[in-house]
């Protein structure tokens, strides 16, 4: 893969007890080369190790959040040579990430755009945010997740229509399809993403966390198996300050305040 001309690609700002995390590749339109991803999975990983960070929030450029995976940096490899360096393996490490992660959409989320967008747990799009898998039309397919999450989040027959067309999806027709949870005017979508981030920073962070490791976990469970596991995850957070608190709290038909604890 060619050498990018400077080092950083991913700022990171501390907003209270959320990380924003901005894609900053302007000169290839965001493109995701595989430094930038293993840059932002390391500032990532550390955010979700702080114990001061309760959300993560993912953003990109005002016209573009990402326009793919790196073509040029791929275009001459061998089979072989994919296979060996394996570039996208490093993408399972998002669907490890312990706290909720929120895509702050803009522009065009193509490729690799849209399966970085789609390992959010929720997703804020601008009115004019453009989304699709348009590999087939590059000679390839999705290999970041587009063929494994896209179904699962909008039904088979609609991912097929974008899979097997390249077909760009407008804000509009994604907020339909289930795509993402909210479309606001472009110059407030990074606001929303805060204002919903901050809402979910302020509750208790130990169900928090159960509630996005049992929701990814039943994915891929049968209900039979899936039941008993959440079960056991409620049971647990009884051993939780939060949880006497909260419970307290109603009781004492008072506001709880959680400490995280
Ligand atoms: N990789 C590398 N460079 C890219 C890129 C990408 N994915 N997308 C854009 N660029 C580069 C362009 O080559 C161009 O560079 P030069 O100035 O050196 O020519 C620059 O960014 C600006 O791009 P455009 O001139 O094309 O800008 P535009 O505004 O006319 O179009 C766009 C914007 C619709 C996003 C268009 O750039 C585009 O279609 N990009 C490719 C989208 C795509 O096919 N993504 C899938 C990639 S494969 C993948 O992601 C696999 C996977 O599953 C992980």
């Amino acid at each position: 893969m060619p050498a990018e001309t400077s080092t950083e690609k991913i700022r990171v700002e501390r907003k209270g007890a959320v990380a924003v995390f901005t894609i900053h590749r302007p000169e290839a339109l965001n493109a995701l080369s595989d430094e930038l991803i293993a840059e932002l999975l390391e500032k990532l990983e550390a955010a979700d190790r702080d114990p001061e960070v309760r959300v993560h929030v993912l953003t990109g450029g005002p016209k573009v959040f990402a326009a793919g995976a790196d073509i040029k940096g791929m275009a001459n490899a061998t089979a072989a040579e994919m296979n060996r360096k394996d570039p996208l393996g490093q993408w399972d490490r998002f669907s490890k990430l312990s706290k909720p992660l929120i895509a702050a959409v803009n522009g065009f989320a193509l490729g690799g755009g849209c399966e970085l967008a789609m390992n959010a747990d929720l997703l804020i799009a601008g009115e004019d945010a453009v989304f699709g898998q348009p590999e087939i039309l590059i000679g390839v397919m999705p290999g970041a997740g587009g063929t494994v999450r896209l179904p699962r989040l909008v039904g088979r027959l609609r991912a097929m229509e974008l899979l097997l067309t390249g077909r760009r999806l407008p804000a509009r027709v994604a907020l339909e399809w289930g795509l993402v949870n909210a479309v606001v005017p472009s110059g407030q979508v990074l606001a929303e993403a805060l204002r919903l981030a901050s809402e979910i920073a302020a509750q208790p962070a130990e169900a928090v966390r159960q509630i996005k490791a049992a929701v990814r976990e039943q994915l891929d469970m049968s209900v039979p198996q899936a039941l008993p596991a959440e079960r056991k995850r409620f049971y647990g957070l009884f051993d939780t300050a939060d949880q006497k608190e909260g419970m307290a709290a109603f009781v004492e038909k008072r506001k709880p305040k959680f400490t995280g604890k």
